[in-house]
């Protein structure tokens, strides 16, 4: 049976051990998760603008405990499209912006997708701890 309720700004839609929380993800917050185990995003960080996407690196490594793993899907736009949202976010971004507290891993990224200008990645995340 799924329970929907309201819970500190979030939808929260739980089903067995498994909630959903939908709202804004800045303001969701380590109280708020009992233990992340693992997370999946697919194109959230390339819908935010280059600041915004230090912040969402930095807010995901507060939120996930070592040994957490994730897997991304990012979007590479063809060399001189700068549009966006989506925006183009490079692997050489990816790695920086995660490396600090994760090890990352590219596992594949696809060839450029007839038109629609751009290509996926995959990359698997974890979280280290303190001493790695
Ligand atoms: C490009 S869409 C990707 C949607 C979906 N994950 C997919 O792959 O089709 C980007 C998503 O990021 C969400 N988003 C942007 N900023 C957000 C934030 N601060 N908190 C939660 N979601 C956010 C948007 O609402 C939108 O659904």
């Amino acid at each position: 049976m799924t329970t929907r309720y309201p819970q500190a700004g979030f939808q929260v839609c739980r089903q067995g051990s498994v909630e959903l929380w939908c709202g804004d993800f800045f303001h969701f917050h380590i109280e708020q998760a009992a233990e992340i185990g693992a997370f999946y995003d697919r194109a959230s960080l390339i819908a935010l603008p280059p600041a915004t996407r230090q912040r969402y690196a930095f807010h995901l490594a507060q939120l996930v405990p070592p040994g957490s793993r994730g897997l991304l899907i990012s979007l590479e736009r063809e060399p001189g499209d700068e549009g966006g949202p989506p925006f183009s976010v490079l692997p050489d971004e990816v790695r920086d912006l995660f490396t600090p507290n994760f090890q990352v891993t590219l596992l594949e990224q696809g060839e450029p997708e007839p038109g629609r200008g751009f290509r996926e990645s995959a990359w698997a995340l974890v979280r280290r701890g303190p001493l790695e």
